[in-house]
Order: C-alpha cells, then sequence, then structure tokens
C-alpha cells in the first residue's frame, strides 16, 4: 500500500465521497465479496459440469454380515459391462482391499463399487479424481476413465486402526493388447489345469 493511500484512509472521507451514505472502504469490501461469489459459483459450475466432478452418493444399502459372502462383493474385481464400460467391485475390510490389483484397459469407463463388511474405511486413487468414505452397510459409487498408462495405487484415506497403512491396492491400466493377452492368458492357466487333471484321470 502505497503511502499517500494510507493517508487518504486515515482520513474521515468527506460527505461527497460517501454513497448512499456507505464509506467508499466498505463499498469496495462489499464489491469484492460479490464478486468471491459469482467466482465461487462459477467454479462450481464448470467443476459439475464441464470437468466431471463427481460428489460420491450413496448408491444403495447392503447388508455388511452378508455382503462378502453374498452378492456382487463376493467376487469382486472387474466385469465388462459393454464396448469400453466396466464395473469394479472392490470391498474394503480391516485391512485390506479385495481385490489387491485391478488390471483395466485404457480408455476404459469403470462404475466402481465400494463398501465394506466392518468398519469405516476410505478409498482414494491415487492421481484421480476418485475419492470416497466407505461406510458398513452402504454403497459409494463412482465413475472414472482411466484414459493413461501406467500404476495407480488405491489407498485407505480414514484410520481404520492398526495396520490401516497396510490398506492399499493398485490399479494397473494396461493397452488393449495386454489387457487381451492377460485375459486370454487367464484362459490358457485354467485350460492348462484343466487338462492335466483330465490327464490325471485318464492316467487313475
Ligand atoms: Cu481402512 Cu484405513
Amino acid at each position: 500500500m502505497s503511502a499517500p493511500d494510507t493517508l487518504e484512509r486515515e482520513q474521515e472521507p468527506a460527505d461527497e465521497h460517501l454513497t448512499m451514505g456507505i464509506d467508499p472502504w466498505e463499498k469496495n469490501w462489499m464489491l469484492v465479496s460479490i464478486v468471491l461469489l459469482v467466482v465461487f459459483a462459477a467454479a462450481i459450475t464448470v467443476a459439475g459440469f464441464a470437468a466431471g466432478f463427481q460428489l460420491p452418493g450413496e448408491e444403495s444399502e447392503v447388508d455388511p454380515r452378508t455382503v462378502a459372502t453374498e452378492g456382487p462383493w463376493a467376487e469382486p474385481g472387474l466385469r465388462e459391462l459393454g464396448e469400453g464400460r466396466y464395473e469394479a467391485y472392490i470391498l474394503a475390510q480391516a485391512w485390506s482391499f479385495a481385490p489387491r490389483e485391478l488390471v483395466v484397459p485404457i480408455g476404459a469407463e469403470v462404475d466402481i463399487y465400494v463398501t465394506s463388511p466392518d468398519l469405516q474405511h476410505g478409498f482414494k486413487i491415487t492421481d484421480t479424481n476418485v475419492n470416497m468414505q466407505i461406510v458398513p452397510g452402504q454403497v459409494s459409487k463412482l465413475s472414472f476413465t482411466f484414459d493413461e498408462i501406467g500404476e495407480f495405487p488405491y489407498i485407505c484415506t480414514e484410520y481404520c486402526g492398526s495396520a490401516h497403512a497396510a490398506m492399499f491396492g493398485t490399479v494397473k491400466v494396461v493397452s488393449q493388447a495386454d489387457f487381451d493377452a492377460a485375459e486370454s492368458g487367464a484362459t490358457d492357466t485354467s485350460e492348462a489345469t484343466d487338462t492335466s487333471e483330465a490327464t490325471a484321470e485318464a492316467q487313475g
């Protein structure tokens, strides 16, 4: 602030400087606060509609006593819904995530459903805007499109006990070719097992 401003400020404003009896400094601060409100409203609008920010909503309710053994979380992991669309079921429990690793092809749009059978946890995927509170008996859902190849660790963000820091997993975003190869590789392995079992039976 320059010296003349300070001097001017210390003087009582002359009557001709008052608007409706409001001190010019007070009027300026009122203008600043109105501008701030407009900026905040614009930021929320842009975040919500242009940048795709979502508030994690309460999607549905589940029975925390049976969620680990019945329904989609009994076999947690990734499922294909259609072309480029997937859903992932993740169980946050003391003190691990199931699954520990989620392999998705690049460009996959994934609906992520997380719940907990025991305590309150957090679910945050590093370097994404996926960050949810996980409450037992409630399903937290966010959608995310993975458009960058790499490893994105997910961590528990709510203190949940002695091994809280050990609660983590990884989203591996791979090329479509690698994803297809991994899937057919998994199929090959099971076929190989079947074959060896068949051979064992034939030999026995
Ligand atoms: Cu689960 Cu911290």
